[in-house]
């Protein structure tokens, strides 16, 4: 199951969500196969941050159930190398161009990671037109950077539920230091402070990713 994490707006937490998500779901006991990470952005970030040594092409990481790839430019290779893992996450860029459009028509479904914002709604259209144009699933969008103690946030998300219902995940990625200090520090969230909720709520979102990509499969 190939599942691309793109919103075209930069900053919304893609590489976050990436990385995290895959080491919640590499230590998931239900999952046969591990984790693909496919970094289509040239700065690489998701695979810096997994990487000690990168290579090209396909190579380990720091964390066993967790691969990384980074010459996604090259589909067929992705498709090949994608039928062994049991999830392919893939970190796109935030640029809605030619090479997005062909990387979303070669995944099976697409997170859309939103920061709630004044634009946030009206971003949301495009990225999910786009993402139909690619005759793809839209796996939903998931609300990240939340701050729960900010007003105009908890109206946006209601808002946002209400329009696009349950294409909205359950799961939010709360506004958190602890997720922004670990990728400071290199670890993941569940790593540096797995015992608190911003870390925990990324198994949630590895439970509901399974739930959702299972029902589309
Ligand atoms: N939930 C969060 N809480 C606090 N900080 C966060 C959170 N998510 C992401 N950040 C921080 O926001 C910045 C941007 O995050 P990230 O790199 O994941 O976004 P992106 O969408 O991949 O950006 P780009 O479009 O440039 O690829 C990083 O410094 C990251 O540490
Ligand atoms: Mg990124």
């Amino acid at each position: 199951m190939k599942i691309a994490v793109f919103n075209n707006k930069g900053g919304v937490g893609k590489t976050t969500t990436v990385i995290n998500l895959a080491y919640a779901l590499s230590k998931r006991p239900d999952l046969t196969g591990g984790i693909l990470v496919a970094d289509c952005d040239r700065q690489e970030n998701a695979a810096r941050f997994l990487c000690d040594n990168l290579n090209d092409g396909l190579t380990d990481t720091r964390y066993s159930g967790i691969s990384i790839m980074t010459i996604a430019d090259n589909l067929a290779l992705l498709q090949t190398a994608a039928e062994k893992y049991a999830y392919t996450l893939l970190d796109l860029p935030p640029a809605l161009d030619d090479r997005t459009a062909k990387i979303l028509a070669a995944v099976d479904c697409v997170i859309v990671p939103v920061e709630l914002g004044s634009f946030a709604v009206q971003g949301i259209a495009n990225v999910t037109a786009a993402i139909s144009r690619s005759n793809t699933a839209f796996l939903g969008a998931l609300v990240t950077r939340f701050d729960r103690k900010n007003s105009a946030d908890v109206e946006m998300l209601e808002l946002i539920r209400q329009q696009l219902g349950s294409k909205v995940f359950d799961t939010v990625i709360p506004q958190s230091k602890i997720i922004r200090n670990s990728i400071s520090y290199r670890t993941t969230a569940a790593e540096y402070m797995g015992w608190l909720d911003p870390a925990k709520s990324f198994d949630q979102l590895a439970e509901e990713v399974i739930r959702r990509s299972t029902a589309i499969r």
